[in-house]
């Protein structure tokens, strides 16, 4: 049957029936293990009955009555976000690739400069100042110019970070973790000298957390782990759990240039996606779940370096939390097929990783379980492949 859809996913061959918690089940009745959280989204596992309250509770009263109208909702949500990051003040929008696109208006706003620096194997998003931004030709080839202020350095390290930022520099912009990249790990001294260097010259430091945050890592957010303090951080993705929401928080130095009719979104901080928002971070941002989160991230790290690490062709693991990544030597696609054909849904990450972002819910039996497939999977494809 000829599709009516452009070809832009290469979609897999499991269309899914019914979600929950950390199990799909395909229309033919097979059941998979998601690790990958509908890509980071659904950090409390398919549809969490606490979220669903909160989103039909919404939808009896009112789906959207526009901006221009205060709702105690958003102030609710924007507070929980804020406080949460140690930051001021938000401004809701409905995507990744939007609370990006915002955070580079503010920043080139507020300082009155153009030029930006992001990091190479960056992922920030699709629309045109994100993909600008993005460290990553293959997401921009085709396209055109890109922003001629924007200049992407490489990661981690320290000396062409320094030689590059000056007094005209709006904004640094960096993944603690780059997720899509291949999760690569940014180093303690590489954060301590970016935001010194920022304070140094007036630029603002950007932290997208878009996949990083909501717990992920086991922090609110991933730049916690260090002692740091960004000017904007950017979430999205598990911020609703599923409903299309994404914030730009900020400083409130940052205040004035976001004033009335500066910035806008008919959809951001949409009733329902915010309901859902609320009910995520309530559940999320508390100790309990955190502390679950990083016992759990560090159990299914101790597994897979046990039982993973030593497979031929495994060449790393790493990551932070509940965002993991195997690195192998193998052809990561067909990896990611033979897993699914067993079973357990994984993601790819950059060229040679397979990247593991369960719901922060996973229990034990379950990663016991993913353990398994993964070992006979990559034991199976690599003695094939020698
Ligand atoms: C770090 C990061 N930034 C931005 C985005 C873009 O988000 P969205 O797809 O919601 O536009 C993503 C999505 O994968 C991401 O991982």
């Amino acid at each position: 049957m000829m599709s009516h859809l452009f070809p832009t996913y290469s979609r897999w061959e499991i269309e899914p029936a019914s979600a929950k918690g950390t199990k799909i089940t395909a229309v033919d009745g097979k059941e998979y293990l998601d690790f990958t959280s509908g890509i980071g989204v659904c950090n409390l596992g398919h549809c969490h009955p606490h979220i669903e309250q909160a989103v039909t509770e919404q939808l009896k009263k009112f789906w959207h009555v526009s901006n221009l109208f205060p709702q105690s909702m958003q102030e609710k949500a924007a507070k929980l976000l804020a406080d949460a990051a140690g930051l001021d003040l938000v401004f809701f929008a409905n995507s990744g690739a939007e609370a990006n696109e915002a955070a580079l208006k503010l920043a080139r706003k507020a300082t009155n400069r153009s030029k930006i620096i992001s990091f190479n194997n960056s992922f920030h998003g699709r629309t045109f100042g994100s993909m600008a931004v993005t460290g990553q030709d293959k997401i921009k080839n085709g396209f055109g110019p890109m922003l001629e202020t924007f200049i992407h350095l490489p990661f981690n390290q320290v000396e062409a970070f320094l030689k590059e930022i000056d007094q005209n520099t709006a904004a640094v912009v960096l993944e603690v973790v780059q997720g899509e990249g291949g999760i690569n790990v940014a180093t303690s001294e590489f954060l301590k000298v970016i935001e010194k260097a920022c304070k140094d010259n007036g630029t603002l430091l950007i932290i997208d957390e878009i996949q990083t945050g909501i717990g992920r890592t086991g922090k609110p957010f991933a730049f916690q782990h260090f002692d740091i303090k960004p000017d904007i951080i950017t979430a999205a993705k598990g911020l609703g759990s599923g409903l299309p929401i994404g914030a730009v928080v900020g400083t409130a130095e940052l205040q004035d240039a976001f004033g009335p009719g500066s910035h806008g979104s008919t959809f951001g901080g949409n009733p329902i996606a915010i309901a859902a928002a609320v009910a995520t971070m309530e559940m999320i941002f508390t100790e309990q779940l955190l502390t679950e989160t990083t016992a759990m991230g560090q159990y299914l790290y101790d597994q897979l370096v046990t039982t993973i690490s030593k497979i031929d062709g495994v060449l790393d693991i790493r990551g932070m939390g509940l965002i993991l990544g195997i690195e192998i030597s193998g052809n990561v696609p067909e990896v990611l097929s033979s897993l699914r054909t067993k079973g357990l849904i994984l993601l790819p990450a950059g060229e040679k990783v397979i990247r593991l972002l369960p719901p922060l819910t996973i229990t034990e039996a379950e990663v016991n379980q993913a353990i398994g497939i993964l070992e006979s999977t990559l034991t199976n494809i690599t003695s094939a492949a020698l």
